[in-house]
């Protein structure tokens, strides 16, 4: 029972509404990893550079327009495009902090509407997170800050309904830091809960898939 071919590396997710702090949390959470000399990568979803990806980002920039089922299984496909790399490089010991991932799928999804299960189905099989931190903030607040992007979903009604769909979808398990606090608070709570799930990875916590 050799314990040390079962280390891995850690699938930290970070949910959130749209301007919540993910992307520079998930930088700050990278320099701060390799800091310790874990290896570790930054992913993220929607992943705009396969071919699916292309799409994704059209329809996000309001250059096409698309069925909204078939737009959440574009976002789907995307991520099973990326399932075995992801994979292989859990198993080789890289710890992954992916900025949104199947949770924003069926959260935005659902909020225009679509059955909740519906949404969850073609995510089956993906791998499952090992941590999913969720950066909330009310979405008044988010819009505050520096404004939106001007893409598809950036709007405070919407970014209301995906708030109410991520509250339905919010487990036990996930961890939620108030991101209205001063960014290096956030900072400092994320770094205490992602070191723990990267220690426990290491020591051949077994890969699971969604939904369990
Ligand atoms: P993202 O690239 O994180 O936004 P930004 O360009 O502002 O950094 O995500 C783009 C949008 O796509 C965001 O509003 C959330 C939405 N989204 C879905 O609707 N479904 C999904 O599966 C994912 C991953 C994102």
């Amino acid at each position: 029972n050799n314990h040390k071919s079962d280390s891995r590396g850690a699938l930290i997710v970070l949910e959130g509404l749209d301007r919540s702090g993910k992307t520079l949390q998930s930088r700050k959470l990278i320099s701060y990893l390799e800091g310790l000399s874990y290896s570790v990568e930054s992913w993220r979803f929607p992943d705009r550079n396969t071919g699916v990806g292309q799409m994704i980002s059209s329809y996000l920039a309001n250059k096409s327009e698309l069925d909204d089922h078939a737009i959440h299984l574009l976002f789907s496909a995307n991520r099973w495009e990326k399932r075995s790399l992801m994979e292989n490089k859990l198993r080789s010991g890289t710890t992954l902090i992916v900025d949104r991932y199947s949770f924003s799928g069926v959260a935005f999804s659902s909020a225009k509407g679509l059955d909740i299960e519906w949404c969850k189905a073609p995510e089956m099989g993906l791998l499952a997170p090992d941590l999913v931190l969720y950066l909330d903030i009310p979405p008044e607040k988010a819009a505050e800050r520096g404004g939106y992007g001007g893409e598809r979903y950036e709007q405070l009604e919407f970014q209301r309904k995906v708030a109410r769909s991520y509250q339905i979808l919010h487990d036990a398990s996930w961890k939620t830091i108030d991101a209205c606090l001063p960014i290096e608070d956030v900072e400092k709570q994320l770094q205490e809960v992602v070191l723990d799930c990267v220690t426990t990875c290491q020591k051949g916590k077994p890969l699971s898939q969604l939904w369990s």
